[in-house]
């Protein structure tokens, strides 16, 4: 328990009511962002002043008295106020200073998808506000380390002054280093070194720094998803693809910023000398406060002087030397491209120090890899591919489990073909992908379904005034049918080929198969139309990229999410704790160690974790349209028998073989072992899919099942 009392001398107690009020009640309008630990509200206090809110549901493992603690005693100009806090049942809550500015990984987001400018004096300020906050920590008595430093967590203020935000895993500590319970962290940002010996020190805190120099340069992410061809997830590293090495980091620099040469060439220097292996190599926080400050007061364009080879390690780097001393030339050769232009999953990752360790794996494993190919003189690399014009991604294929697959294989992606006109028409069927059609309808006797040519998507060119601040071309989007077997879109039929019509990004795409007997066409193979990397938009404003039209719906807005409950649950999680939400609903959700670690670490007692299969069993939809959707438990593992119940007391239901799947339907109860029991809700419940959640019955089945309508 925390000692509240002690926290009223410290800090200010705000009454519940008042957070309920300033926030319309938490209402979804007023909420900012979401974290690991809860979401984040915006609150117009009764005296006018605005305020976050953040919301932790875990009272004690969410590090509040820690954060309260700590951040109560620091007032610097780039730290963020924390102005009380709150509590509420099993609910803490923090009040902090209203930063209205967003935080730099979504200024980043911007710039580069909608073309919102970030140019590069504004990040080099930012990265310099933030170098000093973390100086002040690392300099105060006794020394505070932040621990989760990453461009998140630096938030920007209305003028674009930047702060650091978030002490949730910072720890007090007399000493040089700290050793840490759990060096629990981000993905890509938190040192290896850090992760393998539990130690925080300054030089880790200067890794993480340096991996958010090196995303400001970039506007990527340190770290990516992909799937390795055996269908397991791994992780791609920043540093890794760039393995030390300047020449690479520069090719790699964010044009959207227009960095001058010496500029971005000194930016990436520093990154490259925070993230070096040397620890004892790496800037304290105060000379890298001076040298950003240096950079972001340059008047003008610097000229860099001509210097043979880079220059890492220190050596360039002199706090307060003129900006021509701490920058080496950028040489003007023609580099091979990075393959690092795809990050697909591009979201920051949070996970526990077992997935840290398992990524950080990798991690070395990239780098011996990167060595080995450095030791091959003359290696190809392969050229960068043509601009992106729209992809189809497959999200469903009668009886094969698509996301297995990994995504450039089940997805059609349309590129812009070198010395042709840019809007070209992408013609879909048997004659056009036969490698793709025969790897997602592995029967050959049903391949028929789909016409040798049956439909065509194409764009045209629409300017949409002179408010446009993105390099992206608005386009309209269009599809025709072409085949006798019909197309629908969004669950609209066009049955006759020449019919035609608009398309728009996240709209679904399904060829139907007409079942004799059913007497209905069911959905066969269905896609998704996404702009996801594109170098064209959607002109027609209702339908531009929904995670930044503010208010507009997210399009892959959460249709169920699942509750986990049992003898295995650790005391005290409450209910929200419990849930797991989907991020992407159109997408199969895989349940596990592997998957979920850091929620199922949370939410479960150690016996109940270790209890749990690594690969334990996936939630998987299909549909032609919302009104169709079907959900289904697929089972992933061995070691767990996993069941689908109707209540507690369904004593008769049968266990579901492995690889098999199960219709599972609003209410329902997903029994993994005698320690967990997992629920299943439908949150977006109108009255169709209530309808489909009473009709569908458990039989097992490897085919999506048409619900028929209740009358
Ligand atoms: N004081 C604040 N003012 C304005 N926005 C804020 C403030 N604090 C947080 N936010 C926003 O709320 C969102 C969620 O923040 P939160 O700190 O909970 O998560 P995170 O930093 O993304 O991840 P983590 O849980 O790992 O820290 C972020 O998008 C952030 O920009
Ligand atoms: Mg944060």
């Amino acid at each position: 328990m925390f000692a509240q009392d002690s926290l009223n001398s410290l800090s200010l107690e705000y009454a519940y009511a008042d957070l309920q009020q300033a926030t319309k009640n938490f209402d979804a309008s007023c909420k900012v962002g979401e974290g690991a630990f809860g979401g984040v509200f915006k609150g117009l206090q009764r005296d006018g002043t605005e305020v976050a809110i953040k919301v932790l549901d875990v009272s004690e493992e969410g590090g509040f008295e820690e954060e309260v603690r700590v951040l109560s005693k620091f007032r610097h100009p780039n730290l963020v106020i924390l102005m009380g806090f709150a509590s509420h049942t099993h609910q803490r809550l923090l009040v902090y200073e209203l930063l209205a500015g967003g935080d730099v990984y979504k200024r980043l987001q911007r710039s580069c998808r909608e073309g919102v400018p970030f140019p590069w004096r504004q990040r080099v300020s930012a990265a310099c506000d933030a170098a000093c906050g973390l100086s002040h920590l690392h300099h105060s008595k006794p020394k505070v380390f932040h621990r989760d430093i990453k461009s998140a967590n630096i938030l920007l203020d209305r003028n674009g002054t930047a702060k650091m935000a978030d002490f949730g895993l910072a720890c007090l500590s007399h000493k040089t280093t700290h050793k840490v319970k759990s060096a629990g962290g981000t993905v890509g940002y938190t040192c290896p070194l850090y992760v393998q010996r539990g130690v925080v020190t300054e030089g880790s805190e200067a890794y993480s720094f340096g991996m958010v120099l090196l995303e400001l340069f970039t506007a990527k992410l340190p770290a990516w998803r992909t799937q390795a061809p055996d269908g397991s997830q791994q992780y791609q590293f920043m540093v890794s693809v760039i393995n030390g090495d300047l020449r690479t980091a520069l090719s790699l620099e964010d044009e959207m910023a227009q960095w001058p040469t010496a500029v971005g060439t000194a930016v990436a220097e520093l990154a490259l000398m925070c993230t070096q292996n040397a620890e004892e190599k790496r800037a304290g926080f105060a000379d890298i406060a001076n040298v950003l400050r240096a950079l972001r007061d340059t008047a003008e364009v610097p000229v860099a002087p001509a210097l043979p080879t880079p220059v890492l390690g220190g050596s360039a780097l002199v706090p307060g030397a003129p900006v021509q001393q701490v920058v080496v030339r950028r040489e003007v050769v023609q580099q091979p491209q990075p393959q690092v232009q795809a990050q697909p999953q591009a979201v920051i990752q949070r996970v526990s120090a077992a997935e840290w360790e398992h990524a950080r794996r990798q991690q070395q494993q990239q780098q011996q890899q990167q060595q080995h190919q450095q030791q091959q003189p003359h290696q190809q690399q392969a050229p960068r591919p043509p601009p992106l014009l729209w992809s189809l991604e497959c999200t469903y294929a009668d009886g094969i489990n698509v996301s297995s697959l990994p995504r450039e294989q089940r997805t059609l992606m349309h590129r812009h073909e070198q010395g042709g006109p840019l809007l070209t028409t992408q013609r879909v069927g048997r004659l056009f992908q036969e490698d793709f059609f025969n790897a997602v309808i592995p029967d050959s006797s049903m391949r028929g379904v789909v016409s040798r040519e049956h439909f065509q998507v194409w764009a045209e060119e629409t300017p949409i005034g002179t408010e446009q601040s993105t390099n992206l071309i608005p386009c309209s989007f269009f599809l025709t049918q072409f085949s006798s077997n019909r197309v629908t879109v969004n669950g609209a039929a066009l049955q006759k080929p020449g019919e035609q019509t608009s398309l728009h990004r996240g709209d679904k795409i399904a060829i139907g198969r007409f079942v004799e007997g059913s007497e209905k066409y069911e959905p066969f193979i269905q896609f998704r139309f996404t702009l996801a990397g594109s170098v064209l938009m959607d002109a027609d404003p209702g339908h531009a990229d929904p995670e930044h039209t503010p208010g507009a719906r997210k399009e892959d807005a959460p249709s169920y999410y699942l509750e986990a409950g049992g003898a295995g649950l650790r005391e005290g999680v409450g209910k929200q704790s419990r849930r797991l939400v989907p991020e992407d609903t159109e997408c199969t959700l895989m349940l596990g160690r592997v998957h979920n670690s850091e929620f199922w670490q949370r939410v479960l007692t150690e016996d109940a974790y270790n209890a749990l299969s690594r690969h334990c069993c996936q939630i998987e939809m299909s549909d032609s349209s919302k009104r169709h959707t079907t959900y289904y438990v697929r089972n992933l593992s061995e070691r767990n028998t996993i069941c689908v119940c109707t209540s507690f007391d369904d004593g008769q239901a049968e266990p579901i073989g492995l690889n098999e799947r199960i219709v599972v339907s609003d209410g329902n109860i997903i029994v993994v072992n005698r320690l967990l029991w997992i629920s299943f809700n439908l949150t977006f419940s109108g009255p169709e899919q209530q309808q489909e959640a009473q009709v569908a019955d458990h039989k097992m089945c490897g085919d999506p099942v048409e619900i028929e309508e209740l009358s």
